[in-house]
C-alpha cells in the first residue's frame, strides 16, 4: 500500500507515493536524491540527518516520510543561494568541519538556532546543539562558526 504525499523540498513541489514506513531520510535521499542529508544512527541519537521541517530542525530518521505531508522541508542542498549561507561560510572560515559527516545536520540545526536567537551565547550555541554530535572536530570550532554567522547576518540586517 502506498500513501500519497504532497510536500515541498526546497522550494519545489513533491507529489509522492510512498511506503507508509519510508523515513524522511530516505525519501530525501533515494526519492529526492538529496544526498546531501546523512544517515548515521538511525535512531536519533547523533543529529547528522537534521533537515528544518516548517523551520523546526528535526531528525529525520525519526519521522516517518507520510508525517511531512503538506510540510516545507529544507535540507542543506537548499541553503545556499548563489552563495554560501553565512552559516556555511562560517564552517568554512572556522575550521568547523573536518570529515564533513556531522556538517550538513550541523549547519541545519544552527541555521534555526539562530533563527530563533540571532544573537546567541557560547553556551546557548553549545546547548543549542545538543543533539548533534561530532566525533572529529570538536566543538569550538562549530561554535566559533556560529558566532560568525551570527555576527554575518547582524551587520546584514544592519
Ligand atoms: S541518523 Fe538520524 S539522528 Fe542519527
Ligand atoms: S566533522 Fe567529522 S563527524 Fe563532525
Amino acid at each position: 500500500m502506498a500513501i500519497a504525499v504532497h510536500l515541498r523540498v526546497n522550494g519545489t513541489d513533491r507529489q509522492l507515493n510512498v511506503e507508509p514506513r519510508l523515513l524522511l531520510v530516505h525519501l530525501l535521499r533515494d526519492v529526492c536524491n538529496l544526498t546531501g542529508t546523512h544517515v548515521g544512527c538511525e535512531t536519533g541519537i547523533c543529529g547528522a540527518c537534521t533537515v528544518l521541517v516548517d523551520g523546526s530542525a528535526v531528525k529525520s530518521c525519526t519521522m516517518f516520510a507520510a508525517q511531512a505531508d503538506g510540510a516545507e522541508v529544507r535540507t542543506i542542498e537548499g541553503l545556499a543561494n548563489g552563495t554560501l549561507h553565512p552559516v556555511q561560510q562560517g564552517f568554512w572560515e572556522c575550521h568547523g568541519l573536518q570529515c564533513g559527516f556531522c556538517t550538513p545536520g550541523m549547519i541545519m540545526a544552527s541555521v534555526q538556532l539562530l533563527a530563533r536567537n540571532p544573537t546567541p551565547t557560547r553556551s546557548e550555541i553549545a546547548h543549542g546543539l545538543e543533539g548533534n554530535l561530532c566525533r572529529c572536530t570538536g566543538y569550538s570550532h562549530i561554535i566559533d562558526a556560529v558566532e560568525y554567522a551570527a555576527a554575518r547576518e547582524e551587520v546584514t540586517r544592519g
